[in-house]
């Protein structure tokens, strides 16, 4: 995450993820599924501005950040959907500390909903990052994973200073990755998204016999053609029984020279990683003639 805390309030820029390794190890008895993840953050971000509001005031306000601010115009946040996990932090907050502060969140959002880039998880923890800050509550680092982890498994990750890790558990036991070197990435997403639940019921434990500490390492080493090897997903597979879109998305682009692609989280998002920003600007513009989807170049944040 990146801040800024100004006198009218705190801003957050809120970074979308790619996971480039995704083991599923088994079932939990709780129904979540074990994992180990590598997960690294990069350059798609919402922005979060957090002001005061009279005490025990919470409000919400999204615009799409995409378009223009002049033609987008702001609008009320629906009750339910990936978003409103920012008042879902909001209020955990509230309750937690039992401060009655009030607050006025806008939101500008720019990462894909529904896309395994996380976007709603981002917002989460810049929400609890940002609100700590504007209300002064002097929450530590630990505390504020504490209550990432009770509002969504992708939470914790954000609230880390590394901006890649290794994620295990059910996705909330982060263990940060210095990592030196800048990747760069084409990320196209779909018209179409998946609900994260439903691509887990379809999944089955990996196979592969490599950890995510090989790819670490290869990714520390700047070994990029090792690295693209050791990627994995295993929830690309029941994504790609659940959508068509990723299986087309696959195959444009395996129509291109990428060192490594694969879908991301649980979808519908698929990434290629590349040699350069310029490559990576190459293949983009390839991929956009498709139509297939929206097309971004992104790198990870040295
Ligand atoms: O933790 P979060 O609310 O983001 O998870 C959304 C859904 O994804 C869960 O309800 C669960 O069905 C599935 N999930 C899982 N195993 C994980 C993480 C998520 O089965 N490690």
């Amino acid at each position: 995450m990146l801040c800024r805390g100004q006198t009218t309030g705190v801003t957050v820029f809120a970074p979308a993820k790619l996971n480039l390794f995704l083991k599923v190890l088994g079932k939990r008895a709780d129904g979540y599924h074990e994992l180990e993840t590598l997960m690294v953050s990069v350059g798609l971000y919402d922005t979060l501005v957090f002001s005061d509001a009279p005490a025990g005031h919470l409000s919400l306000v999204c615009r799409d950040g995409r378009v223009p601010a002049a033609r987008a115009g702001p609008r009320e946040m629906p009750g339910d959907g990936e978003d409103n996990l920012v008042l879902r932090a909001a209020r955990l907050l509230r309750e937690t500390t039992g401060t009655a502060h009030g607050a006025r969140i806008e939101l500008v959002k720019r990462i894909p909903l529904s896309a395994g880039l996380a976007g709603g998880s981002s917002d989460a923890a810049a929400t609890l990052w940002g609100l700590n800050r504007l209300w002064n509550l002097g929450l530590d680092a630990s505390e504020l994973m504490r209550l990432a982890s009770r509002l969504g498994s992708d939470i914790p990750f954000f609230l880390c200073s590394a901006s890649a890790a290794i994620c295990r558990g059910r996705g909330e036991i982060v263990e940060p990755l210095p990592l030196a070197a800048r990747y760069w990435f084409v990320v196209a997403r779909p018209a179409t998204g998946l609900a994260t639940a439903e691509v887990y019921r379809g999944c089955r434990p990996s196979t592969i016999g490599w950890t995510a500490a090989a790819l670490a390492s290869a990714l520390a080493g700047g070994r990029l053609p090792e690295a693209a090897g050791l990627f994995h997903n295993a929830l690309q597979e029941p994504a790609e029984r659940l959508n068509a879109d990723v299986t087309r998305l696959k195959r444009a682009f395996a129509r291109q020279p990428f060192a490594g692609h694969q879908m991301s989280g649980s979808g519908t998002s698929y990434f290629g990683l590349c040699r350069s920003r310029r490559q990576a600007a190459q293949y983009a513009a390839r991929l956009r003639a498709t139509r297939l989807g929206d097309v971004f170049v992104v790198s990870n944040r040295p």
